[in-house]
C-alpha cells in the first residue's frame, strides 16, 4: 500500500501550472530552437522579411507534427509544446537536404567498438554491460555481428563528453539533448556521444544507459528516427525496461542489413494513447482536480474544459511505482492518494504496508483490481476479482460483512473491474474496452460509454 502524501511543490509547480503561463515567454524560441536542429528550419535574415520566414516555421511544425503523429495545426498547441520539451537524443528527425531518402550504411557487417572513457555515475562493469548489450540487441536482430576492441580506432568509438566537444553538436544548450550519433561512414561516423553533465543509470530513473545507448547505436548503424512513441528509434526518451525493440525497429535494421538467423521477439506495446479503441487502464484516479488514468509505466492525464490526455511517466512523479499501478484512489478532504501495487510497494515513512495489517484484508487478497473513495460518505469500496470490499476512511477500519458480490452492490457491472473513479457523485467503471456511468445511490447504470469518453477524440 502506498500512500503519497502529494505535498505542494509535486503537484503546484509539477502538474497544475497552467501551460499559457509557463510557456508564454520561451514558445518562440523554444519552437525555433526545435525546427532549427531537428527539422533544418534555417532562419536568418531573408529580404522577402518577416512573412516568409514564419511561413517557413509553419511549414516546418506541419512536417514535425506529421511526423509524431500529432494533429497537423502548424501552431505550436499545447501537444506540440509537451513534446517539444521532452528529453531527447540529438540527431535530426528529417535527414539533411543534401541527403535525401539516401541512407547511409556499412559496406561491411562485421563491425568494431571501442569504449573510450567511463562516466562516474555507474560502476565500469554496469557501463561496459550497458554498452555490450546494446550492441548485442542490434546483432540478435540482423545480420550484423561486432567485436570490442580496446586500443586504436574503431568503427564506432564511443565516449562520455560535456559542453562543446568539437564536433559543432555542443551539449548543454537549449533543448534537452541527452546523446548523439553519427551516421555511418569514416571518422566521425557511427560514433556516439553521451552527456556526462546527465545522470546515466541502470534502472529506470533518467536516464537508463542501456536504453540511450541502444538508440544511438542504431543511428551508428544508419537507421534515422521513427515517429512512433513506442520505437526505440523515436526521439524523445521513455523508459520502458530492458526488452527494447519493437517491430518497427526490427523491419529497419532487417531492411539495411538482412535479417537475424533467430527469430526475435519484439516489445508489445505499452504506452497508451488516448484515442486508440483499444486502450484499457490499469487504475484510475482523480488528483487534485485532474483525472490519472494510467496503464503500465506510464498515464494520462487531463485537465478541466481541456481533455488532451497527457502523457506522462509514472516515476516523473512517483518514483517508486516504477512497475506501474493496480489500483488508486484520492481522499480529497485529507489530500493523501493511496497507490496499490500486488500486496505492497514502498514510498511514505512508514509505508509501504501490507493491505492485511493496515487494512483488514483475507490473506487470499493477492491483489487489488481497482479502489474508489466516495467523499459524501467517506467510504472506500476495493474490487478483488468479482466482489468487492467497503473500508470507512473515517474508523479507518473495514465494515463488516464484506467482501459482497459486485453482482450484488454494483449490478450489471460486471464479475470483475480494471478501474474505478469517482466525479460529481457518480462512479465511472472500467472493464475492457466498456466504460460504465453509475449512480451508487439508485444501484443503476446510468449510460454505457466509450473508453476514450475523457479524452478529446473524434468520431471516436
Ligand atoms: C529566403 O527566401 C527564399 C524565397 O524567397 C527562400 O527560398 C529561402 O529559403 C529563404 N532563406 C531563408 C534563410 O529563410
Ligand atoms: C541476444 O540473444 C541471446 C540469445 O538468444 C540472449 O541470451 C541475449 O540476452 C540477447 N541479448 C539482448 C540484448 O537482447
Ligand atoms: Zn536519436
Ligand atoms: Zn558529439
Amino acid at each position: 500500500l502506498h500512500k503519497a502524501h502529494i505535498t505542494p511543490d509535486l503537484v503546484f509547480v509539477m502538474i497544475h501550472l497552467p501551460h499559457s503561463f509557463m510557456h508564454l515567454f520561451d514558445n518562440h524560441l523554444i519552437t525555433a530552437n526545435y525546427l532549427r536542429k531537428y527539422y533544418h528550419l534555417r532562419t536568418g535574415t531573408n529580404r522577402s522579411g518577416r512573412q516568409r520566414s514564419s511561413s517557413l516555421v509553419t511549414e516546418k511544425l506541419k512536417q514535425m507534427q506529421a511526423f509524431f503523429g500529432l494533429k497537423v495545426t502548424g501552431k505550436v498547441d499545447a501537444d506540440t509544446l509537451t513534446l517539444m520539451r521532452q528529453p531527447r537524443c540529438g540527431v535530426p528527425d528529417v535527414a539533411p537536404y543534401a541527403l535525401g531518402e539516401r541512407t547511409l550504411r556499412w559496406e561491411h557487417t562485421h563491425l568494431t567498438y571501442r569504449l573510450e572513457n567511463y562516466t562516474p555515475d555507474l560502476p565500469r562493469a554496469d557501463v561496459d554491460s550497458a554498452i555490450d548489450r546494446a550492441f548485442q540487441l542490434w546483432s540478435n536482430a540482423s545480420a550484423l555481428t561486432f567485436t570490442r576492441v580496446f586500443e586504436g580506432q574503431a568503427d564506432i568509438m564511443i565516449s562520455f563528453v560535456r559542453g562543446d566537444h568539437n564536433d559543432n553538436n555542443p551539449f548543454g544548450g537549449p533543448g534537452n539533448i541527452i546523446a548523439h550519433a553519427f551516421p555511418p561512414g569514416g571518422g566521425i561516423g557511427g560514433d556516439v556521444h553521451f552527456d556526462e553533465d546527465k545522470r546515466w543509470t541502470k534502472d529506470f530513473r533518467n536516464f537508463n544507459l542501456y536504453h540511450v545507448a541502444a538508440h544511438e547505436v542504431g543511428h551508428s548503424l544508419g537507421l534515422m528516427h521513427d515517429g512512433d512513441i513506442e520505437s526505440l528509434m523515436f526521439s524523445s526518451y521513455n523508459y520502458y525496461g530492458d526488452n527494447l525493440l519493437t517491430q518497427r525497429d526490427i523491419d529497419a535494421i532487417q531492411a539495411l542489413y538482412g535479417p537475424s538467423k533467430n527469430p526475435i521477439q519484439p516489445r508489445e506495446r505499452q504506452v497508451p494513447q488516448a484515442c486508440e479503441s483499444k486502450l484499457t487502464f490499469d487504475a484510475i484516479t482523480e488528483i487534485r482536480g485532474e483525472l490519472y488514468f494510467f496503464k503500465n509505466r506510464f498515464f494520462l492525464r487531463t485537465r478541466p474544459f481541456y481533455k488532451t490526455g497527457e502523457l506522462g511517466a509514472i516515476t516523473d512523479f512517483w518514483v517508486p511505482l516504477s512497475r506501474g499501478v493496480d489500483a488508486a484512489y484520492e481522499v480529497a478532504s485529507r489530500d493523501e492518494v493511496f497507490f496499490f501495487k500486488g500486496k505492497a510497494s514502498g514510498m511514505r515513512q512508514g509505508y509501504p504496508k501490507d493491505i492485511y495489517h493496515s487494512l483488514g484484508f483475507p490473506h487470499t487478497v493477492k491483489s487489488i483490481d481497482a479502489a474508489v473513495h466516495e467523499e459524501e460518505t467517506g467510504k472506500t469500496y476495493f474490487f478483488v476479482a468479482s466482489k468487492y470490499w467497503r473500508y470507512d476512511e473515517n474508523t479507518r477500519s473495514m465494515d463488516t460483512g464484506f467482501p459482497k458480490e459486485i453482482a450484488h452492490g454494483f449490478p450489471g457491472i460486471g464479475k470483475k473491474v480494471d478501474a474505478v473513479f469517482q466525479e460529481r457523485g457518480f462512479f465511472y467503471f472500467f472493464r475492457g474496452k466498456r466504460q460504465y456511468k453509475f449512480d451508487p445511490h439508485t444501484k443503476r447504470i446510468l449510460t454505457i460509454l466509450n473508453i476514450n469518453s475523457w479524452f478529446n477524440c473524434r468520431n471516436k
